[in-house]
């Protein structure tokens, strides 16, 4: 077991993502797939407060599969975290939400977030993965380049 907290929390995303991929073996189906994903995630990685997809719907940004406190249903459309991860459709690391112009609060537990952008299987983007925690500064690299394998499993094959 590596010593290194970020060669750890490396290891455990790799866990994950290959767990994962034998588990999306079984159902192709994206809607199932974020959730056994968001369920993963949220239950191995201790930081993670809450876990879950906004999906692109008719231009709306709507809530998919989620572990953790209840959120937004619905995110005013152009504000905050998950809509700019969306509209420059690249990771968002978010140290201090308060810090963050037009950030949505869900839950005013919530500290600090990380988002990337979820691609359709037709190259499109879909939605977001979205992350929360309750401490300041939760999320590094090591979380954007985890995360962002782990979406790339859902419209994969
Ligand atoms: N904070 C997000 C909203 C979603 S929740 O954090 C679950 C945002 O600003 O888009």
């Amino acid at each position: 077991m590596p010593v290194d907290p970020q060669a750890r929390l490396r290891a455990r995303y790799e866990r994950i993502e290959a767990q994962l991929a034998g588990l999306f073996e079984k159902n192709p189906d994206p809607i199932s797939r974020m959730a056994t994903a968001a369920a993963l995630l949220h239950h191995k990685l201790s930081h993670f407060f809450w876990t879950g997809f906004y999906r692109l719907a008719a231009g709306e940004l709507l809530v998919g599969p989620y572990q953790g406190p209840l959120a937004c249903s619905v995110l005013e459309r152009g504000k905050g975290v998950c809509w700019a991860c969306i509209t420059r459709c690249e990771p968002l690391l978010v140290p201090d939400v308060e810090s963050f112009d037009g950030h949505i609060t869900c839950d005013s537990r919530s500290r600090s977030e990380v988002a990337v952008p979820l691609m359709g299987g037709a190259g499109q983007i879909a939605g977001v993965l979205d992350v929360d925690a309750k401490r300041l500064d939760a999320f590094g690299q090591t979380d954007v380049d985890g995360l962002t394998r782990v979406v790339a499993l859902i419209y994969g094959r």
